[in-house]
């Protein structure tokens, strides 16, 4: 049976390109931080664990954004992810996605679904 939604926060603390507002996931039988963040408009939600060594990206809180306001940014060794779908743009993620997690944006406020599987 899938999980209620959960609520993260209200919609309007998520603005475009600005920070992102942590919360936490059950993952793999343990608590784990994670993130959701505005890009286009759209809410995109993620593991707060870089590909490359499981630290979180956020050197700030909720700074997840590059100066650009463009890509996601880990904090320790500069790899950049897509916002859009977590995908390695370049650096030391070698290829490797943040993992991705189903949000929704209903009634003014941003809910966290579960794990996105594929
Ligand atoms: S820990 Fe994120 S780039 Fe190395």
């Amino acid at each position: 049976m899938a999980a209620a939604p959960r609520l993260i926060c209200e919609a309007d603390a998520l603005r475009d390109a600005g920070d992102g507002v942590r919360f936490e996931i059950d993952y793999g039988g343990e608590r784990a931080p994670a993130f959701a963040v505005r890009h286009d408009g759209r809410v995109h939600a993620y593991l707060n664990r870089c590909a490359h060594v499981a630290m979180e990206l956020d050197w700030r809180e909720g700074q997840f954004f590059d100066f650009a306001g463009r890509d996601l940014i880990c904090s320790t060794h500069g790899a950049a992810y897509d916002a859009a779908n977590g995908r390695c743009l370049g650096g030391p993620c070698a290829g490797k996605p943040l993992v991705r997690l189903r949000v929704e944006e209903r009634d003014g406020r941003i809910y966290y679904l579960g794990v996105d599987d594929g």
